[in-house]
């Protein structure tokens, strides 16, 4: 049996039988993201991530499940998307959550860009806002290096790469992303302690992600699109549905977004 290295190893190589030499930059596409992504690029090559051996996949349906890869358009850069990328809450280790991102990193592609939906801790940042996350605080997600290495997480959403988006797109803001395991929403109590935490929004995903690329050296930013105020604030009551039709009603800007992230992408 291979273990948890030998298994990142062999999807980086299926990844360079299948698709070549890696692109620059990949995202892992959350809520929101996936929708118009594709009109951003040419795509060369589609993939069923079912399709690539040790890859875990999604079980929650709309959470779709494939690699695709193609040319920026009015770009000399290639990119990737991944659209399903799996959870926690569906029993899945800290090292299985990021073994697809792994795999992508060793195969070459070095600039990672997380997205996700998540709820909103003020009424500041209504649904629909876009946040570039400066920080997290991990309150209960597994964490990816567990039986390894000791890694300094300062910096981990890449400074200088968030800051030439920020300065781009002045409406997004910056901010300190909570997550919590899910799938259940948090409870008001839980959403006014994470307030008092100094956190801004709260979900349930990305986190791992970045730990896991920001300790093997590749650059790493990530944005929340906040679809719903989190449980309690001004009465919210969070579902799943409203996530989907805020997420969708904000899709256009959401790709805007993305492409300029791409496009910023270093190296
Ligand atoms: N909480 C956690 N995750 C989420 C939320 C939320 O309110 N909205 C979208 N993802």
């Amino acid at each position: 049996m291979l273990n948890e290295k030998q298994l990142v190893t062999d999807i980086a190589q299926q990844l360079q039988t299948l698709a070549g030499a890696a692109p620059s930059a990949f995202a892992v596409l959350g809520s929101g993201w996936k929708e118009q992504a594709e009109s951003l690029i040419s795509v060369e090559q589609r993939i069923n991530l079912a399709d690539i051996h040790h890859w875990p996949l999604p079980a929650v349906a709309g959470h779709g499940g494939e690699l695709v890869v193609g040319q920026l358009n009015d770009s000399d850069k290639r990119v990737a998307f991944i659209t399903g990328r799996v959870h926690a809450y569906e029993g899945y280790s800290g090292a299985e959550l990021v073994r697809g991102v792994r795999g992508m990193i060793e195969w070459g592609a070095k600039n990672v860009l997380l997205l996700n939906a998540a709820g909103s801790l003020s009424e500041d940042m209504p649904p629909g806002s876009l946040m570039s996350l400066s920080d997290h605080i991990n309150y209960s997600l597994p964490n990816p290096l567990a039986g390894g290495e000791f890694v300094d997480l300062v910096d981990m959403y890449h400074p200088e790469w968030r800051a030439a988006l920020l300065k781009k797109c002045p409406d997004i803001t910056p901010g300190i992303y909570a997550a919590c395991i899910g799938p259940s929403y948090e409870t008001p109590a839980e959403v006014a302690m994470l307030q008092k935490m100094g956190a801004n929004a709260v979900g349930m995903s990305t986190i791992p992600e970045a730990i896991a690329a920001h300790a093997m050296g590749a650059r790493v930013m990530a944005i929340s699109m906040l679809t719903n105020l989190a449980a309690g604030i001004a009465g919210s009551r969070p579902n799943h549905q409203e996530v989907l039709d805020t997420a969708r009603e904000n899709s256009q800007r959401a790709t805007e977004t993305l492409r300029l992230a791409l496009t910023l992408a270093l190296g």
